[in-house]
């Protein structure tokens, strides 16, 4: 049976791992969460005190990078996979409003982007992968067979993110959230190295007003064309 590479890129919160782990999971594919990487390097950066709020020393991470280990290990309560950090579970510390706060500026970092492509394109090499992020349809795999590009209102993002943010008990206030969703999209879409664009073959879906049953139906549709 063949396998595919199935490339899904878009903006922060438009649920793209969501639909991206159940489209996985029907097919038995690997699914790779490449949001979960730049996160992971985020917090090893704050923790290493080179990014802050209040400033980002690049030179100083650059040098550090050797010393990043990234794994992903599945957890088989969950289904689905933890992001591990120098072997510790970053899983529940990399999802703050704190690193999304910052995570644009380390992924806008060169040296970081190179490392963590090279591992996303070897995780990719044999193909039967789902893999979500900003550029993986345009940068990691040009040729991925098929290539969707979620969009979804910045409202209506916001409201998805800040439900998510409280039920895990996370105090926030909506218009921080909303903030950082619209920072984010513009420094992802502004940035020189790999920005976050819609691949010319990619299809676009926007999920404003679309359950998770439509979403998974129009994509599983796709998937049964292109195989
Ligand atoms: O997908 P998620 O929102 O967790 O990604 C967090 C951040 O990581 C994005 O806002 C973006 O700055 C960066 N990112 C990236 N390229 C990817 C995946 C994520 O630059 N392939």
């Amino acid at each position: 049976k063949k396998k595919i590479t199935i490339a899904i890129d878009g903006f922060s919160s438009t649920g793209k791992s969501t639909i991206a782990k159940e489209i996985a999971k029907s097919l038995g594919y690997v699914y790779v969460d490449t949001g979960a990487m730049y996160r992971a390097v985020t917090l090893f950066a704050m923790n290493s005190g080179m990014v802050s709020p209040e400033l980002t020393n690049s030179l100083g991470l650059i040098k550090l990078l050797p010393q990043v280990k990234l794994q992903f290990k599945f957890n088989e309560e969950k289904g689905a996979a933890d992001m591990y950090l120098n072997d510790i579970n970053v899983e529940d510390k990399i999802r703050t409003l704190e690193v999304s706060n910052l995570v644009s500026v380390v992924a806008a970092i060169p040296e970081v982007r190179y490392k963590l492509v090279e591992q996303q394109r070897e995780m990719g090499k044999e193909k039967g992968i789902v893999m979500d992020g900003r550029d993986i349809g345009t940068v990691v795999f040009p040729d991925a067979e098929l290539k969707l590009f979620m969009t979804a209102s910045a409202e209506v993002r916001a409201e998805r993110r800040y439900k998510e943010l409280t039920e895990k008990g996370e105090a926030v206030d909506f218009d921080a959230v909303l903030s950082n969703i619209q920072q984010r999209d513009h420094i992802d879409s502004t940035r020189e190295d790999s920005p976050l664009v819609k691949a010319e073959d990619a299809v676009e879906i926007d999920n404003s007003y679309m359950s998770r049953e439509e979403q998974f139906a129009r994509i599983l549709s796709l998937v049964h064309i292109t195989l």
